[in-house]
């Protein structure tokens, strides 16, 4: 699903480069559940944006979903982004100004989906997250927990293969990353390819195989 072969990333900065990512080589197939660890500034989600076809100027191959992404123009590379990917964030960038429901629709309304069928995925997304009775509210009006519970939503609404999500419990109290850590586990067992950056050793334990970066190399790969 994601193949990774000697990929680097580094920025210019006076006199020379900082890398970021050194020589990287990970395979991870359809329907696992990866966890990255890692010290602060390791490389990540500098990692997780490679992944997330957010960052397209790195060294190496990579290939997604068998397509060699290298070889596609912007707007083939978003196509594949959002036919395949969904992200979340540890603090949940959802659009303020828009209701849950709006924020929701919108990863469909970049996609061919009559109105009718969009409505009716929104409801049932509410209805699966038990968040009908948020639907109107604006994610102000709700709790971190909450928020993160429609930012999975909308990551995975658009039905994407692989689900990315940077530290996303690190805002939460324990109950509510409880909540979306058993979410992701149910994601997962549905078949869904997971990738989690966490700092946390038991949240890290839930996926089957622990990836740890340091200073933006792998240092370790093993089973959870
Ligand atoms: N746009 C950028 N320009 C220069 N350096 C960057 C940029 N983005 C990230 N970095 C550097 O890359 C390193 C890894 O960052 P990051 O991937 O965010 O780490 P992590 O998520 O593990 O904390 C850090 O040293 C950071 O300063
Ligand atoms: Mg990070």
């Amino acid at each position: 699903m994601i193949d990774l072969r000697n990929v680097q990333r580094s920025y210019p900065i006076a006199g020379g480069r900082a890398w970021v990512l050194r020589q990287i080589n990970l395979a991870i197939g359809p329907g696992e559940f990866v966890s990255i660890m890692g010290p602060s500034g390791s490389g990540k989600s500098s990692l997780l944006n490679v992944i997330g076809l957010m960052d397209g100027e790195f060294e190496g191959d990579y290939a997604l979903d068998g397509q060699d992404v290298r070889k596609l123009n912007a707007k083939q590379r978003q196509a594949l982004q959002r036919g395949t990917i969904g992200f979340i964030f540890q603090h949940y960038h959802l659009i303020d100004d828009l209701t849950v429901a709006e924020n929701l629709d919108l990863p469909l309304s970049y996609r061919d989906i009559p109105s009718a069928e969009r409505k009716a995925r929104v409801g049932d997304i509410l209805d699966r997250f038990q968040i009908v009775g948020k639907k109107d509210l604006y994610p102000s009006q709700l709790s971190g927990g909450q928020q993160q519970l429609v930012a999975v939503a909308r990551a995975v609404i658009a039905r994407p293969k692989v689900l990315l999500a940077d530290e996303p419990t690190g805002a939460l109290h324990s109950t509510q990353g409880k909540m979306i850590m058993d979410l992701l586990c149910e994601l997962h067992r549905e078949g869904m390819t997971v990738v989690q950056v966490t700092h946390n050793p038991e949240n890290a334990a839930r996926g089957q195989r622990v990836v740890e970066l340091a200073d933006g190399w792998m240092t370790e790969a093993r089973r959870a």
